[in-house]
């Protein structure tokens, strides 16, 4: 079965990479117009904001050449209040700007104007590398007034609403696109990057000539998949479940991003929730009583999969917390139960991966590539046995492919400014280019 879902995903890159098939694509295989990895030669200090994961932030990192490292100076958390994620678009990015430059005055760097890597991890239309169009919110996100716009413009339009800072060149960055940027300076054969975090995407490195929506014949550019999307179109029905179902029209926004809602970390603590309900119901775990906990959507957390996973008295501590009335067997019914939803989380994630891997390897006419996944996310990171599962599974879906899995030091973050200072790089060798050829 894992199989088929990796052929079919396999279709869908080539559906959403095509000119004309694009637009109605369910996975829409994002041109990022980052068309290198670091050379290692990359310097100087940025700043960095993170918008899309578990929480807002703001840094100031230092690329330093010699040691080949981002070093990250000072960060700064923001909360952003569950109001604000569905108020208005303004003053959204009037708290971003107010975050932003409470920073610089505490770092005393408000009369700088630094170049900015901003990670925002939502589907956008890039059109440069600074210029960017929300295509439609995901995870809990759904301000107004944001979806189509220019998210740099409504950015640098916050900032001079305040007129007290100003910032220099802007580089928008997916997650994926950061942590790959990130492990890409380490380890120079990074050339996919994949979160399994609050939500569920993966980007790498197209031959450009099949990238059909963006000019050029030669060199390769990075492509944010949106693997999230994948199913939108009704091409997993056969394998979603009623649990699916229920999650998908209970959530903000029913009928996006199917695949992302069976394994990322926003959803998976609801799936188990609605299953163990049903197993009460049906009076095969706790003697068939629920409790007020239990029936409310939201808190089974996906922690909770992780800790009972580790251990059966952390089962019965959070049962017992969960007001349920649980004998042994219960709890290791429990366990099984999470044990279920985290694999098929894990070896969905591996079949996506499996067609990613083998994408490139077809791409370059090899027999066998060796390859480098820079990875981050809290599902990926903090479950017990996830990436073991992952890493099995992708060994016996790809087996011509030879993965080394990299867990990324804070992509998002780090990531944003490697960016930024790839960007900067191209863009003088480029005038050093013009420069040598009008002059000889
Ligand atoms: C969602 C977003 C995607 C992001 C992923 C991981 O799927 O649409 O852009 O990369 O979450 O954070």
């Amino acid at each position: 079965k894992l199989k088929e879902v990796s052929v079919r995903l396999k279709k869908d890159l080539i559906r959403g990479l095509g000119k004309h098939s694009h637009h109605r694509a369910a996975v829409k295989m994002l041109p990022t117009f980052v068309r290198a990895t670091p050379d290692g030669t990359e310097k100087g200090d940025y700043l960095a904001l993170d918008l899309g994961g578990t929480n807002f932030r703001v840094l100031y990192v230092r690329v330093v050449e010699e040691q080949q490292k981002v070093v990250k100076m000072d960060s700064k958390i923001c909360s952003i209040p569950q109001e604000m994620m569905l108020g208005t678009g303004e003053q959204l990015f009037d708290h971003i700007a107010q975050c932003l430059g409470e920073f610089l005055e505490s770092q005393d760097l408000k009369g700088q104007t630094l170049p900015l890597g901003f990670t925002f991890s939502f589907p956008c239309e890039q059109k440069e590398i600074d210029k960017s169009i929300l295509i439609r919110w995901t995870k809990g996100f759904s301000c107004s007034g944001v979806e189509g716009q220019d998210v740099v413009k409504l950015l640098k339009e916050a900032i001079h609403r305040r007129g007290d800072y100003d910032i220099g060149s802007v580089a928008m960055v997916n997650d994926t696109v950061g942590t790959m940027m990130s492990c890409g300076y380490r380890d120079q054969s990074c050339e996919i990057g994949m979160i399994i975090g609050t939500g569920t995407n993966a980007c790498y490195m197209e031959e450009i000539k099949n990238v059909k929506r963006v000019e050029g014949e030669d060199g390769r550019m990075c492509i944010n998949t949106e693997w999230g999307g994948f199913g939108d179109d009704g091409s997993l029905k056969d394998i979603l479940t009623e649990f699916d179902e229920v999650v998908d029209q209970t959530s903000i926004n029913p009928g996006v991003h199917t695949f992302e809602k069976m394994i990322s970390g926003m959803y998976l603590g609801e799936i188990v929730r609605l299953l163990l309900v049903k197993m009460a119901e049906d009076k095969l775990l706790f003697k068939g009583e629920t409790s007020e906990a239990l029936l409310t959507p939201g808190q089974f957390e996906t922690k909770y999969i992780s800790e009972i996973e580790d251990g059966l008295e952390n089962a019965q501590k959070i049962l017992t917390a969960l007001g349920l009335n649980w004998d042994p067997v219960d709890a290791c019914v429990v366990r099984l139960v999470c044990d279920t939803i985290s694999s098929r989380s894990a070896r969905l994630c591996a079949a996506a991966l499996a067609t990613i891997s083998n994408r490139i390897r077809v791409n370059r006419g090899l027999d066998h590539l060796k390859t480098t996944v820079g990875v981050d996310g809290t599902v990926y990171r903090k479950h017990p046995n996830f990436s073991e599962e992952l890493q099995a599974a992708v060994r016996l879906l790809a087996p011509k492919c030879d993965i080394t899995f990299l867990v990324s030091e804070d992509g998002s973050g780090k990531g944003a400014a490697m960016v930024t200072a790839v960007a900067q790089r191209i863009a003088l060798q480029s005038r050093l280019t013009q420069t040598q050829d009008s002059a000889g």
